[in-house]
């Protein structure tokens, strides 16, 4: 099927979820119902039962025991994809060739030839794709990035950024190997995509040191990534540690330190200018909910043409730099060069 036969004509977005997800039923399946060109027409699980619960609970008019019933639903015009990350690429191909749009959770896919395949099956059946990194949309990303680029701190040289949290849950997917689980991909990779995004460059060389599991998942990651100008980053993620989410951007005039970085919640936010020792201006950004501002984003390019803010090969390039941070780890910290 091709999405470009059947215009939408100025109606509000059709929605579909695939999964009963904890992302979707805490976040993003009310963000899509408090839109204001969306709707949550329908949920999909692979027990029919879950399905039909969840939809009564959460007020979805429709339920369907299998995610294949979900894409074949003609009432659906977008599905947002909250799988674990090792099934993103075949569902979000089977949508695609259904002729749905996807918006599908972060990490897009386990590599980058996985994210071109997404993106090559998007592009072939004529429906958008994007991967759901939800702190982009919020205003005070916006306005960071913003101060950077007005170039108040001088060229930024030094990254730094954490995400950290304990995951208790012995059953959760981010433990399994099999399901593309662990901290990098967990969390390190918004470390790494806010990294890309405030250097306004790709890294050319990346560096990392894991701790694995029993199950061989990476339980704690610290990186680094090195920019052809001489711009250095660091992280660290891990699903064994307090919750800590910050970053910060330094140039030689000043630097700027973000906390509660990626998950900021909807109230008003924080930026810190720290210029001179002791002289620290705090910016007040307007709270939001980012995720309602990311599925209306997705909604407005599907319905009205505005260009996808982040289109997939956004996505592909954060991934070859987790994935070689990956190999990096996996190799004993050894140096991998990323080439353009
Ligand atoms: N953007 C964010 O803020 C954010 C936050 C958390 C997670 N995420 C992302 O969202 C995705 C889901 O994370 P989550 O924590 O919400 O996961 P979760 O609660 O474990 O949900 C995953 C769902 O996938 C379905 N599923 C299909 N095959 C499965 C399998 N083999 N094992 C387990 N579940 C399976 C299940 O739904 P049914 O049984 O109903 O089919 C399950 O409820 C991941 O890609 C993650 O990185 C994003």
């Amino acid at each position: 099927m091709d999405a470009r036969e059947h215009p939408l004509d100025g109606r509000r977005l059709g929605w579909g979820v695939l999964s009963t997800a904890n992302i979707g039923r805490a976040a993003v399946n009310p963000a899509i119902q408090a839109s204001r060109n969306g709707e949550l027409l329908a949920v999909a699980s692979r027990e029919p039962e879950r399905a039909r619960a969840f939809a009564e609970r959460h007020a979805i008019p429709v339920h369907h025991g299998s995610y294949q019933a979900l894409l074949d639903d003609e009432r659906v015009d977008a599905v947002y994809i909250p799988l674990p990350n090792a099934l993103h690429l075949e569902w979000a191909v089977r949508a695609a060739q259904a002729g749905k749009h996807v918006l599908c959770e972060k990490p897009l896919a386990l590599d980058v030839s996985q994210c071109r395949e997404m993106a090559a099956a998007a592009e072939e059946h004529g429906v958008l794709l994007m991967e759901a990194f939800m702190y982009r949309f919020h205003p005070r990303t916006e306005r960071v990035i913003a101060l950077v680029r007005e170039g108040g701190l001088g060229p930024p040289r030094i990254i730094r950024s954490a995400f950290t949290f304990r995951l208790s849950r012995l059953d959760d997917v981010r433990w399994s190997k099999e399901l593309g689980g662990g901290a990098l991909m967990d969390v390190g990779c918004y470390c790494v995509n806010i990294t890309r995004t405030l250097a306004g460059a790709e890294p050319v060389e990346v560096q990392a040191a894991s701790s694995w599991t029993e199950r061989d998942v990476d339980s704690e990651t610290a990186g680094m990534l090195r920019f052809d100008d001489g711009l250095v980053a660091h992280f660290d993620c891990a699903l064994t540690l307090e919750r800590c989410e910050f970053y910060e951007v330094a140039g030689p005039q000043a630097w700027l330190r973000v906390q509660s970085a990626f998950l900021p919640g909807t109230g008003p936010s924080t930026i810190e200018e720290h210029r001179g020792r002791s002289d620290v201006v705090e910016h007040v950004v307007d709270g939001a909910d980012e995720y309602r501002l990311m599925v209306e984003h997705f909604a407005d390019a599907v319905l009205g043409g505005v260009p996808l803010r982040y289109p997939p090969e956004e996505a592909a390039r954060n991934m070859e730099v987790v994935t070689a941070l990956q190999a990096s780890a996996r190799a004993g910290g050894r140096a991998v060069r990323i080439t353009p």
